[in-house]
């Protein structure tokens, strides 16, 4: 766990600020001279509806769910143009860091936002209605421009998840690394550590990962113990803009 000086946590700008050209706002809110926190690590990013399941498992189940994972994969905001879909991930480093983010965000619902904390991000935002197959309202969604980690826990989830060691500059890596020992293939849904055709080589010997995500691979592929990770929550940010998708 790094130090709280030197906590990090995940920002995604979301595809309602990308369409609204909020971008530089955002930024602005987040900068080191309103915030004092550094950019550890930033990237444009495809969601995958991979990677959308596993940021948002927590909610899997509920009513805007389904809503929820169009929402943060781009589909919703760019229907027709797939190749606008992306969100712009970013890693902020420094003292407390979370829980200022979160604070400068403001609440989940923009209305809330709007009427208790007029100037937050979240302010800026806006509800949309959720509906069923036949069109009758069932529910809203909340488009409220940008994610923020809860706790320091869910930033490390976060950030393991969206973010590959290489990604981050060694210097500022939060969580330990260490060296694959094994091949590993990811195809047809399942984790190999032999290649057959159709498969992409996800990790081999030498490169560095995180050791919490080589541990689960090394459980999952051993097909042994039960990994406190998922297959899916480790090699999402492996299939991400790589056009691997059919996998
Ligand atoms: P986020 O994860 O995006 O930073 O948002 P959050 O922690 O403030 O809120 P969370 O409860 O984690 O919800 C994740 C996202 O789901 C949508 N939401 N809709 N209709 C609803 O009742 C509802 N509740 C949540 C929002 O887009 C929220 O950002
Ligand atoms: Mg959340």
């Amino acid at each position: 766990m790094p130090q709280s000086d030197q906590q990090q946590t995940l920002v995604l700008i979301k595809p309602d600020a990308l369409k609204n050209s909020l971008t530089g706002y955002v930024l602005s809110y987040l900068s080191e001279f309103h915030t004092a926190l550094r950019f550890a690590g930033v990237k444009i990013v495809h969601v995958t509806r991979m990677l959308a399941e596993e940021h948002y498992a927590e909610h899997r189940g509920k009513l805007f769910y389904p809503s929820l994972i169009e929402y943060i994969m781009g589909t919703i905001h760019y229907p027709q143009t797939p190749e606008r879909r992306r969100v712009i991930a970013i890693v902020y480093q420094g003292p407390d860091a979370v829980q200022k983010i979160r604070d400068i965000a403001g609440p989940t619902n923009p209305l809330v936002a709007r009427d208790t904390k007029p100037g937050c991000i979240r302010a800026l935002g806006t509800l949309a209605p959720i509906r069923d197959e036949k069109g009758i309202t069932i529910g809203e969604r909340m488009d409220n421009l940008i994610h923020a980690s809860a706790n320091t826990a869910d930033a490390e989830r976060e950030i393991k998840l969206w973010f590959k060691p290489h990604d981050i500059p060694t210097p500022m890596h939060p969580y330990a690394t260490a060296p694959c020992e094994e091949h590993y293939y990811f195809g047809a849904g399942k984790l190999t550590t032999t290649y057959s055709g159709g498969s992409i080589c996800i990790l081999a010997p030498g490169n560095v990962a995180w050791k919490s995500d080589l541990d689960a691979l090394k459980l999952i592929a051993g097909g042994g113990k039960k990994a406190h990770s998922s297959l899916e929550a480790v090699i999402a940010k492996y299939l991400v803009n790589e056009d691997k998708e059919h996998l």
